[in-house]
C-alpha cells in the first residue's frame, strides 16, 4: 500500500474514528445524492491529498463513513473517469484506502447506455461479468506478480447472489448482462455498438472496469450494478447527452437504492 494512502488513511480514522469499514461504495452519474443519506462523517475530496478531483458534473466529490443500514461503510460520492486525466488508475488511491479502511468488498454503480431492448431506459443492471473494450488498464506499470489478476468471477458470486435476492425481496426488477467499458468522453458510434454488442455487451459506459480491476488487484471482493440512461447510440431516437444521463440517472437510481440497502441489511 502506499505512503500517501497509510497516511490518509490515519487522517480518516482521525475524523470518523477506527471502527474497520465493511464495504466501499462507490457512486456513479446522478447517483451521488446516495452519500448523503449515510449517518456519518463528510470529507470533501479537496481535503485528501491527492484524491482524484472527480470534478464530472452530477457526482458528489466526497467521501463519508458512517452507518448505512447497520453495516460501516465509506461510501465515494464521486469517481474519477480515465477520461478526466489519462489514468487508467486514477481511482487506485481511493481504493488502497478503503482497503486500508478494513473493507473487504467495493461495490461499484454507473450510469450505462444498453444494447438490450429488455433492459429500457429507468432500469437496472447488475454486471456478471465486462469487456475491456478501451485495452487500457489501471495495472499497467505495476511491477509485482500480484499485477497478473485472474479476472474470473471478477464479479463476485456470493455478492451477486446476495444483490439478486435483495432485489427480489423488494420486489425490483434488476436485468443481468455483460458491461463493456468505452474510453469516452465522447460518445459512442453507432458502428462502436453495433460491434460491442455482436461481442457479448449488454451495456456500455465509461467507468467502472477500472476500478474492478483495482479491486480484484487490492483483494477486495467486487460488485457493480449500472442504471441505464438511454438506450445506446443508434438504437433508438433518444437524445444521448450527459444531460439526458443525469435526467435519467434518478428513476434507476431509486430502484439502486432499494436494492442496496436491503443487501446491506442483510448483510448487517
Ligand atoms: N455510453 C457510454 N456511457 C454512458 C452512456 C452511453 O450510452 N450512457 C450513460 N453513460
Amino acid at each position: 500500500m502506499s505512503k500517501n494512502a497509510d497516511l490518509l488513511t490515519a487522517q480518516i480514522k482521525g475524523a470518523a474514528g477506527d471502527a474497520p469499514v465493511r464495504a466501499g461504495l462507490i457512486l456513479g452519474s446522478g447517483l451521488g445524492h446516495i452519500a448523503d443519506s449515510v449517518d456519518g462523517v463528510a470529507i470533501p475530496y479537496e481535503d485528501l491529498a491527492g484524491f482524484p478531483h472527480a470534478g464530472v458534473s452530477g457526482h458528489n466529490p466526497k467521501l463519508v463513513i458512517g452507518d448505512l443500514e447497520g453495516v460501516r461503510v465509506a461510501v465515494f460520492g464521486g469517481r474519477s473517469h480515465y477520461y478526466e486525466n489519462g489514468k487508467p488508475d486514477t481511482m487506485r488511491l481511493p481504493l488502497e484506502v478503503l482497503r486500508n479502511l478494513g473493507a473487504d468488498t467495493m461495490i461499484a454503480t454507473n450510469a450505462a447506455g444498453s444494447m438490450r431492448p429488455d433492459m429500457p431506459t429507468g432500469s437496472i443492471m447488475c454486471l456478471s461479468d465486462h469487456i475491456n473494450f478501451s485495452g487500457l488498464n489501471p495495472l499497467i506499470g505495476e511491477t509485482t506478480d500480484a499485477r497478473f489478476v485472474p479476472m474470473k468471477d471478477a464479479y463476485d458470486p456470493d455478492l451477486r447472489a446476495g444483490l439478486r435476492a435483495a432485489a427480489d425481496a423488494t420486489g425490483t426488477d434488476m436485468a443481468d448482462g455483460v458491461y463493456a467499458w468505452y474510453s469516452g468522453p465522447s460518445f459512442e458510434t453507432p458502428a462502436e455498438i453495433r460491434a460491442i454488442r455482436m461481442l457479448g455487451a449488454d451495456a456500455v459506459g465509461m467507468s467502472t472496469v477500472p476500478e474492478v480491476i483495482l479491486a480484484r488487484f487490492l483483494g477486495l471482493k467486487a460488485a457493480a450494478i449500472s442504471t441505464i440512461t438511454n438506450m445506446a447510440a443508434g438504437l433508438s431516437d433518444e437524445a444521448i447527452s450527459h444531460e439526458h444521463t443525469k435526467a435519467m440517472a434518478p428513476i434507476g437510481a431509486a430502484k439502486l437504492e432499494a436494492i442496496l440497502r436491503r443487501f446491506l441489511s442483510e448483510l448487517a
